[in-house]
């Protein structure tokens, strides 16, 4: 499957079922582009000068969704934190160690979480996230290489500007 065949069976997965089963279902055609090693340009993979790295791979003509890929520079630590929209990714390359967190309260204004699970993904490696809630994690490359991921998020990337809502702080308690 190349990236084109990839983007179309994407675009007919989230026509054709519930906003909430689209992350698990591209889950399962992810890992069929990250083996490509051609997928990404040197651009794609490019090291931000500080931060993360984002860059677009593919927007979706209608915003159903877009690909982008994120460049994690050794050692960087992200936010802990929720998202806008709905979100597949995958490892192309490195390794992410990824924090899924718990709030603490359902009050909107809680930005206090509790870390309950980690999980290590390697290349080929994919996860997604619950959509409308329970989507709260930190993305961390563990190595003193650069990791770079794939992800495929609901909507127009460019319009909605990175997929974040609300940051959170880890609270002292232990993991559940
Ligand atoms: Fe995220």
């Amino acid at each position: 499957m190349d990236l084109n065949q990839f983007c179309k069976t994407v675009g007919r997965l989230v026509a054709d079922n519930p906003v909430q089963n689209v992350p698990a279902l591209i889950a399962d055609y992810l890992p069929e582009i990250l083996g490509d090693r051609d997928l990404l340009s040197a651009e794609h993979k490019a090291l931000p000068p500080e931060g993360y790295g984002r860059h677009d791979v593919f927007l979706c003509p209608n915003d159903d969704f877009s690909i982008i890929a994120a460049v994690w520079p050794a050692g960087i630590v992200s936010p802990i934190h929720d998202h806008k929209t709905w979100c597949t990714f995958g490892v192309f390359e490195g390794v992410i160690q990824e924090t899924l967190y718990r709030a603490v309260s359902d009050d909107p204004s809680c930005t206090d979480a509790v870390p309950v699970e980690m999980i290590e993904h390697l290349p080929g490696d994919v996860a997604h996230l619950p959509v409308g809630g329970g989507d709260i994690h930190c993305m961390h490359n563990p190595t003193d290489k650069a990791a770079v991921s794939v992800h495929v998020y609901g909507g127009n990337s460019v319009k909605l500007g990175p997929n974040v809502v609300k940051v959170y702080q880890e609270t002292a308690a232990a993991i559940a």
